[in-house]
């Protein structure tokens, strides 16, 4: 059976998206969070981007979880899964099948934001998992993780390297707050890119077919659709850069020429000059000894680091100390 608790007020998307634009455009830098790419047309570019031969960390990921699924389930004896982000993906499912396989998974809980998404997810997953209990919940998992339902032991999933998006300080409460939900003994698998050269890193960011750059620029159509603003989505400009201090790829859009844009829906006004950029996202790679420390920081302590064939991505596993 499927049943979904919602967390999250009808209007608190559309609230936080007005916060977010009007904080982020009137700021020097101007910035906008990464979460808002994601409208039905952003999460279908999104699936595009991981199919195309520059962006390797899914296909990455997905080797590890093929090889290790099985392992994963033998070392947690995980009763319930818990999936941070919509959960109906075939990386979800080789994680189903190891748990299921093993013989005592009960419970699957995705959380998302989206209500849509999620129910979506939940849907397709009760279907080819008659067996298990799907238990959604609507929520932000930077704000809405007190109370994850499902038998102990519990493992938390956060996979794709979506943990990328958090600077340091941000990861910091992220991590001790899964810790502080979950019980000693209880799981963390994580999902993590790694660094590797900064030609191979950048390509996966500015694909020749220009994926990511749409992708990128569909932060402006969603404010232009729900907040009434008149961006020239035309006169932005795809960036992509490596930075070597902080090891991060930051995405930015740059105006291509000065303009004004009108936001009715918050009254407000952005200028920009030609050159100025908007930072739209961070997306950090990590090396063990930082997740490490990072991770023994918030509470846990080390079950097993995976990583595909090539190195170029880890998953690994943490246990609530
Ligand atoms: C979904 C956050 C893991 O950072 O690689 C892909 C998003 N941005 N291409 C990432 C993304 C540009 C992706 N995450």
């Amino acid at each position: 059976m499927t049943l979904i608790d919602v967390h999250l007020t009808p209007d608190y998307a559309a609230r936080a998206l007005r916060d977010d634009v009007r904080a982020g455009l009137s700021a020097t830098p101007k910035w906008l969070p990464p979460k808002w790419f994601y409208d039905a047309r952003g999460s279908e570019l999104f699936e595009e981007i991981t199919r195309l031969p520059e962006y390797y960390p899914t296909r990455a990921e997905r080797e590890i979880l093929q090889t290790r699924a099985g392992e994963i389930a033998a070392i947690t004896g995980a009763h319930t899964l818990v999936e941070l982000g919509s959960g109906s993906s075939e990386k979800t499912r080789l994680l189903l099948d190891g748990l299921r396989d093993h013989g005592t998974l009960t419970s699957f809980v995705p959380l998302d934001v989206s209500e849509s998404a999620l129910r979506e997810a939940a849907d397709a997953i009760n279907a080819d998992y008659p067996q298990l209990d799907v238990h959604g919940v609507v929520g932000d998992f930077t704000a809405h993780l007190d109370k994850l339902p499902g038998d102990p032991p519990r493992m938390v999933a956060f996979l794709g390297g979506t943990i990328g998006n958090l600077i340091p300080a941000e990861r910091a409460t992220f991590y001790t707050s899964i810790r502080d939900v979950l019980d000693p003994g209880e799981w963390l698998l994580l999902g993590t890119d790694l660094v590797k050269d900064p030609a191979t890193l950048i390509a996966a960011y500015d694909d020749a077919a220009g994926v990511t750059a749409e992708f990128n620029k569909n932060v402006l159509r969603v404010i232009n659709r729900q907040l009434g603003a008149d961006f020239d989505v035309d006169a932005f400009d795809h960036v992509a850069i490596w930075d070597p201090e902080n090891e991060w790829i930051e995405m930015h859009l740059r105006a291509t020429r000065a303009m004004r844009v009108l936001i009715p829906e918050i009254h407000l006004e952005a200028s920009f000059a030609a050159g100025e950029e908007i930072s739209t996202e961070i997306s950090a790679k990590f090396r063990r000894a930082g997740v490490e420390s990072e991770l023994a920081e918030a509470g846990f302590t080390p079950a097993a680091w995976w990583t595909d064939t090539e190195s170029r991505f880890a998953l690994s596993l943490w246990k609530a100390a």
